[in-house]
């Protein structure tokens, strides 16, 4: 995506996505695939566990877009735009939600035993975050 996107992107953006499962007397089985679950290639995926109650992320990504699923226990996560802010709830292996690039966000209020698993577009890159929320308002606003 282009930083000027980026600079405009919106929490509306995001959405949380069912992940395809199939189910049968052994249990479930759930699959992402690039471009067809969600809509970029994974380049690296990492995961969040044994998180204290302290909150993470608080920051911003300028071109990163991700995929969030918690594959066990349950997780919010706040997105803000500069102007909006809205909470989601990852609380089942089946739903991922989608954060476009250019949106500060806070993953809080961990269940005890949560993995969040996060499937990303890029790989990493120190230079790609903004770690200073007034920063982050200056880049949303300029
Ligand atoms: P950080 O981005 O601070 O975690 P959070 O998403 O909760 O804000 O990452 C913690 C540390 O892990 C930091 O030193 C950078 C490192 N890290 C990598 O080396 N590669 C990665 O892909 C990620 C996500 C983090």
């Amino acid at each position: 995506m282009q930083s000027n996107k980026s600079k405009q992107s919106t929490v509306s953006e995001c959405r949380i996505v069912d992940i395809r499962k199939y189910s049968d007397s052994r249990g479930y089985l759930s699959v992402i695939e690039n471009s067809i679950d969600i809509p970029f290639d994974i380049k690296r995926i990492y995961y969040l566990y044994m998180v204290p109650e302290a909150a993470r992320g608080a920051h911003a990504h300028k071109e990163l877009q991700q995929f969030m699923v918690a594959t066990s226990g349950s997780l919010n996560v706040t997105l803000d735009d500069g102007t909006n802010k809205k909470t989601f709830v990852l609380d089942r292996p089946w739903k991922g939600l989608l954060v476009v690039p250019g949106l500060w966000r806070t993953l809080d209020n961990f269940s005890g035993g949560t993995v969040c698993m996060v499937l990303a577009s890029e790989k990493y890159e120190a230079e790609d975050y903004i770690r200073d929320y007034d920063e982050f308002l200056k880049y949303k606003n300029s």
